[in-house]
């Protein structure tokens, strides 16, 4: 380890930081956000810089830098730009045994600024040891979708209880656990969702040993994972998915999403394979009963979003009744999903004024679909699971109106690296999906939102058809 880190406590001693420019006012910010008491030495500042020195919240000294405006700080930022400055700056501080930075000079520099994530109090700090600064900002930007918005809320909600967890729990191991539980318990949850004022009672509670029963209650999130993409899915998704003792996982959850889950999670496959017996809804619920009742985190992981199509209501509704805590956590929906990744808008303006999602699939073959509505209009239809019903559902809107040559997009397999798009018309539909072999998920978008993506095909079509012609010489 090139670089100790520590964290600085910036409120007893001004902070100096020489130059006027943005790399000056960008430090600034930074050592205002931990309470510095910023002076700026420079005979020019930009207007940000001006500014907070007329509001009276940094000293501002319009001239240039001497030996002697070191004396007394606590630490030193040199910004000016100019090398010959900065390595002044550099070596004063460091006579004089005060940490310095110079902005872009590891080598005139005593400390680094690491990249930051700041969920106050909770602060975090990623150094590449200045070898890979952009290295640390990707780590960064990773961290930052791993980490809730409110986790500086939930620490200063827990810094609040200290004292009296500590006065009620007397012993050190009883302690550690009871805060292990805290932060990945309801009462977590509920700050992070904002309530503070339902954590505050459940926490009173747990405190008072009154909750104690509710505090090793199971429950179950039933989680969209999106349509396939692993970064289609929700900050909130990935962080159930982290806490989860067992994870039931359907065939459209791909592995490198149940991966998410923590190594010692439980993950159990409840979708349908071949060669494997598959599981029945009553079988999946009561499973999912059974593990939370046993004070277990379930998460019921499902493609896209778990209310659309997606039984998710069945399940929430089963697991009420028994009186299980759920919580449903939406997802992308394939068809907000596929249309993205095909580049085909849902709705627009002028053209589409509206978007339906129907199935083409029903228990007992043909859905009951109201053909009559869905042909009329200017609309956009988002047909799941209508691979095999395609040529009835193109024959039923045909039959109510809606013209033979509307283009028809297909994707199958969307977001996912192995994605395809088939285009065509209406009346031609099911044939461009036998000869396309399209029999993995695939979403049908019908309408004329699919015309750009249509002509686009014709036309390499056209351009493919004309290079295999024979030159002419
Ligand atoms: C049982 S439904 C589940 C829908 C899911 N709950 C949602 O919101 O996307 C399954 C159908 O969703 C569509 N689907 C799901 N994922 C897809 C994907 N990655 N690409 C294309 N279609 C997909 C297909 O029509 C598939 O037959």
């Amino acid at each position: 380890m090139r670089y100790f880190p520590a964290f600085h406590d910036l409120t007893a001693r001004p902070s100096l930081v020489v130059g006027g420019g943005e790399a000056a006012a960008r430090k600034l910010r930074l050592l205002m956000k931990a309470g510095a008491r910023p002076v700026v030495v420079a005979p020019k500042a930009v207007a940000e810089i001006a500014a907070l020195a007329r509001r009276g919240e940094i000293t501002w000294h319009p001239r240039a830098f001497r030996a002697g405006d070191v004396a007394g700080c606590g630490l030193v930022i040199g910004a000016s730009g100019l090398a010959a400055v900065d390595a002044a700056v550099a070596e004063t501080a460091r006579s004089r045994g005060v940490p310095v930075n110079v902005v872009d000079r590891p080598d005139l520099s005593s400390f680094i600024t690491p990249a930051i994530i700041d969920r106050d109090p909770v602060v975090i700090g990623i150094s590449s040891g200045g070898d890979a600064p952009i290295l640390a900002r990707q780590i960064r930007a990773r961290l930052e979708t791993l980490l809730p918005a409110n986790l500086g809320r939930l620490a200063r909600f827990a810094g609040a209880f200290r004292g009296a967890v500590a006065a009620q729990i007397g012993d050190g191991l009883q302690r550690r656990r009871f805060w292990e539980r805290f932060f990945s318990g309801p009462v977590a949850d509920k700050v992070l969702a904002g309530d503070e004022t339902g954590a505050r009672e459940t926490m009173l509670g747990l405190i008072n040993g009154r909750d104690a029963q509710r505090q090793e209650a199971g429950s179950v999130a039933i989680v969209g994972a999106g349509p396939g993409d692993p970064d289609l899915m929700t900050f909130k998704a990935l962080r159930r998915l982290q806490e989860a003792d067992v994870v039931l996982y359907d065939k459209l959850v791909g592995p490198e999403i149940v991966d998410y889950a923590r190594r010692d999670a439980e993950r159990i496959y409840v979708g349908k394979a071949k060669g494997h017996h598959t599981k029945t809804q009553d079988e999946i619920n009561t499973l999912m009963a059974e593990q939370a009742l046993a004070g277990k985190r379930v998460v019921r992981l499902k493609g896209g979003d778990p209310f659309i199509f997606g039984r998710g209501g069945e399940e929430m509704d089963y697991l009420q009744a028994r009186g299980i805590a759920v919580e449903v956590v939406p997802g992308v929906t394939a068809a907000a999903g596929c249309a993205a990744a095909a580049g085909i808008p849902l709705t627009l303006r002028g053209t589409a004024l509206a978007v339906t999602f129907l199935t083409g699939h029903a228990k007992d073959g043909e859905p009951e679909l109201d053909w009559a509505s869905l042909a009329s209009g200017k609309q956009t239809l988002a047909v799941y699971m209508g691979v095999s019903t395609a040529a009835t559902l193109a024959g039923r809107l045909i039959e109510h109106g809606l013209a033979a040559a509307t283009p028809v997009a297909v994707i199958e397999n969307g977001t996912r690296p192995e994605q395809k798009v088939v285009t065509g018309r209406l009346d031609t539909l099911a044939e461009r999906l036998e000869v396309e072999g399209v029999t993995g998920p695939a979403l049908i978008v019908i309408g004329e939102v699919a015309r750009q993506a249509l002509e686009a095909d014709i036309t390499a079509d056209l351009q493919n058809a004309a290079a295999a012609l024979p030159q002419a010489v």
